[in-house]
Formats: structure tokens, C-alpha cells, sequence
């Protein structure tokens, strides 16, 4: 909305959550999340065409196009629990939408929500307010965290889809002038509802299943000693394979992937199609067993025991550049280590201290349903020390594990770090940010996802399956 705000100066656009402290904080000098750039443009427009309100229903009402950004979790409990998208949130939305309206407005989904939820959110707004035409648009967005900006200055392409009716394709073409002022028109796709709604799902499930692929290959080449950023240099070259998302990790993480992955499999359980469930269900589970796989090659190298060992945790957030640490694949390694009793000290350059005792306290999707959470345990408290530097957290350190990839971590004084560890000084490089031979040359025994094993990782049995 900053950026519609940003590129088009004459329509005023007004942001509005029934959370009272989150418009303060989008009203005030710290806004309350960090994206490179984002600030610059808020600051650019806040006050002339960019407004922050609680006031929700007043501007609702004001509005002729009205965005659904609200949250679609995953179903924790009843049916679908653990694979479908909640809508709990939309339906709420919509319904204060028809009650609110007294003049006709384009409803826009920005939301991901599963296909056919244009049709649910249609009915309940025109069976609420006959006197109202709603038009119901999909446009998905397709930004990804920590270059948001960027991508939304200039975007690949603008999916808008919309009913095939005369006034469904004038509502389009309202949305599409909206963009128009900043994207090539030629970028600006417009199709049919449930074809927007279903490619905004299919390109997660592709990027996630492109991750999952390099993963999986991952696994292999350290079986076999080859180097995994060389095989997918390789098979990056063929044109029609592409470089990007290639990179081999601990696992992919943030609030889309695995969410809509898992309602995508739901979507097709409940259309009969079992096989192709089964099919996305895989890319999943192999996110999983590779953070497993990252757990087990910590503890079976430090001699199949962490117990009492302090393990250093460099990076928290589920990427770089960014401070949101939902599906972060630090949460489940440091559930695998706190299992084996480990003692963890973290440092992330931008997610707070409460922020990962809270996460590492919560079961398996409660971040996106507060209302869920958990009391810290005990064992947590006392297992888990947050620090603001990377030479504190690796200080007597037996071992260092890298979960983001921060650019920081690559210009680290890793003899300084060394000289401060325990010895044998373990470092395992979940995000192949790490120069291994230099290291190597210090005196650290290496692990890093994908690459040929130092002998003393190899040599060792593997760990028993947690
Ligand atoms: C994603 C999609 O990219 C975006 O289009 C959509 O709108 C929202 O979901 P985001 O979750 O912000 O964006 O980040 P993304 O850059 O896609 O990374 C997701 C995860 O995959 C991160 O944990 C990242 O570290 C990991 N990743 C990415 C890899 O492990 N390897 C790669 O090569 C790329």
C-alpha cells in the first residue's frame, strides 16, 4: 500500500488494522517491521496520500477499492487441521465490509487464500447488503520479504483476475490503472478468478519445490563428495532451469511456503486427487528431514552428544535482511539441539530476544494464531541465551551453527571466534556462507550443507534417528 501510495501521488490510500499499537507504531519513527527501503518510502508519503487508522469501519466505508490483507493460517484444530488455510479472519473482513458499505467497491484479495474463496467471500458480501455491487478481484502479491521494494517497484508481473461479466471486467480494469501508473502494462496479467487465486499457490509450490530439489541433491552430494553449489552452477546455466533459487540451505522457511504448500495438498485431497497430493506433500517433507538431517550431523560429529554443550546459533530469521522469523528453520534445529540438551546462545542482527524465546515456546503454527500461544517452558528459559554479538554467542562455544545467511556472517574474524571456542571448535554452515577451506586452515573441523565432508564429519556413525 506504501508503494501504490509512493507511485500514485493523486489517489489516497489509508491503512487500517483493528491492532491500536500496530498503527501507532506505523504512525511513529520506528515502524514495526523491517524491510530495506520501506521506511524511506512511508516517511516519503505518510501524511499526504498514505494514512494509518484504526478507525477501520469509517474508512472501509469511505473507500471504492478495499484490499483483504488479513491473515489465512492454518487450521489448527476441526477439519483440514495442520493443511487447510483458515478463513476465519476473511470471512470476519468481509462481513464488516458488507455491514459498513453504503456505496459500491471493488473487493481485493491480497490475501493467498485457497481457489474458490472469491466465490465464499462473494456470497456472504451480496447476501449481506443486496442494495451493494461488489466486484470481487484475486491479486495475489508476490513480493518476497527483505527485497519487498524492489520487488514491488518493479515487478515481474501483476496478476489481477476477476469475473468474466461486464462489470467484473470494467472492476479489472479499475485495479489495472491503479498499477498502470508504475508497471508496464504488458506485465499486468489479467485472468479469471480462480486461475489468479490458483497461480498464486502453484508459484510457491514451484520456488519451494526448486529449494527441496537442491536440497534433496544436497543430501547426495555430501554422500558422494560432490559440491553442491558446483551442480547447481551447472544446472543453473541451461536456460531453461535458470540460476536463482538454487541454493542448497537448511531448509526454507517463512510464512508462505510451507503454508501454502500444505493447503495446496489440502485443495487437492479434497478434489480426489491423491496422487498429485502426495507429489507436493514430498517437497515438504524433505524441507523437513533436511533441517533433521542439518540436527543429526551436529550432534553425530561433537560425538553423538550436545549435552552441556554450548552451540552457538548464528542467525534466527527465516532469510536475510529481514526480522520475521515465522517457519524459520533456526526454530526447528534449535528444537532438535534443546532436545538433545544443548545449551544455545543466538544472535540475530534483527529479531529480539522475547521474539525467539517466544518462538522456540510455541508448537508447530501458533505464530499465526496468537491467541494459541504457549507459556515459555522452564527448560527453554534456561537452555536459551540471546546475545547481541557473534563473538558472545561463540565464546567458549563447542560448536557454531549458521541459519541465515547474513552478510555479516561471511566478514566475521573466524581466528578471533576460534581462538575464544572450545577445541575440537565445531562450525556448521547451514547456508554455505562460509569460505571452508580458510576455515579449515584455522583449525575449525567444517560442516557445510552440500559440500565434500571434512573426514571427521564423515568418519563418524550417524546419529540414531530422533
Ligand atoms: C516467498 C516468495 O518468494 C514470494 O514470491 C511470495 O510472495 C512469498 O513467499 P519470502 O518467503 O519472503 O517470499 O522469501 P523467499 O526469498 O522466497 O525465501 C523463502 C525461503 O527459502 C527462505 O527461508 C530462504 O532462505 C529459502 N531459500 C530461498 C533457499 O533456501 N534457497 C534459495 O535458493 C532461495
Amino acid at each position: 500500500m506504501a508503494m501504490i501510495a509512493f507511485k500514485c501521488p493523486k489517489i489516497e490510500v489509508v491503512v487500517v488494522d483493528i491492532a491500536v499499537a500496530r498503527i501507532n507504531a506505523w504512525n511513529s519513527d520506528r515502524l514495526p517491521i523491517f524491510e530495506p527501503g520501506l521506511d524511506e518510502v512511508v516517511k516519503a508519503c505518510r501524511g499526504r496520500n498514505l494514512f494509518f487508522s484504526a478507525d477501520v469501519e469509517k474508512h472501509v466505508a469511505e473507500a471504492d477499492i478495499v484490499f483483504v490483507s488479513v491473515n489465512t493460517p492454518t487450521k489448527t484444530r476441526g477439519l483440514g487441521a495442520g493443511k487447510a488455510a483458515d478463513l476465519t479472519y476473511w470471512e470476519s473482513a468481509a462481513r464488516m465490509i458488507a455491514d459498513v458499505s453504503k456505496s459500491d467497491k471493488i473487493v481485493v484479495e491480497k490475501s493467498t487464500v485457497p481457489v474458490k474463496t472469491a466465490e465464499a467471500i462473494e456470497k456472504i458480501l451480496t447476501h449481506n447488503n443486496k442494495g451493494i455491487n461488489f466486484q470481487i478481484l484475486s491479486n495475489p502479491e508476490f513480493l518476497a520479504e527483505g527485497t519487498a521494494m524492489e520487488d514491488l517497484a518493479k515487478p515481474d508481473r501483476v496478476l489481477i483476475g476477476g469475473r468474466e461479466t461486464p462489470e467484473g471486467r470494467k472492476a479489472v480494469e479499475t485495479l489495472k490503472a491503479v498499477y498502470a501508473h508504475w508497471v508496464p502494462e504488458d506485465q499486468i496479467i489479467t485472468m479469471n478468478l480462480w486461475s489468479a487465486e490458483l497461480s498464486k499457490l502453484a508459484a510457491n509450490a514451484i520456488l519451494a519445490q526448486r529449494i527441496s530439489s537442491v536440497n534433496a541433491m544436497s543430501a547426495l552430494c555430501e554422500a558422494t563428495g560432490a559440491d553442491v553449489a558446483e551442480v547447481a552452477y551447472a544446472v543453473g546455466k541451461d536456460s531453461r532451469i535458470g540460476p536463482k533459487f538454487l541454493n542448497a540451505s537448511v531448509g526454507f522457511g517463512g510464512s508462505c511456503f510451507q503454508k501454502d504448500i500444505l493447503n495446496l495438498v489440502y485443495i487437492c485431497e479434497c478434489n480426489g486427487l491423491t496422487e498429485v497430493a502426495n507429489y507436493w506433500k514430498q517437497v515438504v517433507q524433505i524441507n523437513d528431514y533436511q533441517k533433521s538431517r542439518f540436527v543429526k550431523r551436529v550432534v553425530s560429529s561433537m560425538f553423538n552428544t550436545v549435552s552441556g554443550k554450548k552451540i552457538a546459533i548464528l542467525g534466527f530469521a527465516f532469510k536475510k535482511d529481514t526480522g520475521d522469523t515465522r517457519e524459520t528453520a533456526a526454530i526447528d534445529v534449535c528444537h532438535g539441539l534443546l532436545g538433545d540438551k544443548a545449551q544455545l546462545s543466538v544472535y540475530d542482527p534483527q529479531v529480539t530476544a522475547d521474539q525467539i524465546m517466544r518462538d522456540l515456546a510455541m508448537n508447530k503454527f501458533d505464530w499465526d494464531h496468537p491467541q494459541h500461544l504457549q507459556p515459555m517452558s522452564p527448560t527453554t528459559t534456561k537452555q536459551v541465551d540471546v546475545v547481541w554479538d557473534a563473538y558472545e554467542a561463540t565464546k567458549n562455544a563447542h560448536g557454531v551453527c549458521i541459519l541465515t545467511e547474513w552478510d555479516e556472517f561471511k566478514k566475521l574474524d573466524y581466528k578471533r571466534i576460534y581462538d575464544g571456542m572450545q577445541k575440537p571448535a565445531f562450525i556448521f554452515d547451514g547456508r554455505n556462507v562460509i569460505n571452508v577451506e580458510e576455515l579449515r586452515k584455522i583449525g575449525f573441523i567444517v560442516y557445510s550443507v552440500g559440500k565434500p565432508l571434512d573426514p571427521w564429519v564423515k568418519d563418524l556413525p550417524a546419529a540414531p534417528p530422533s
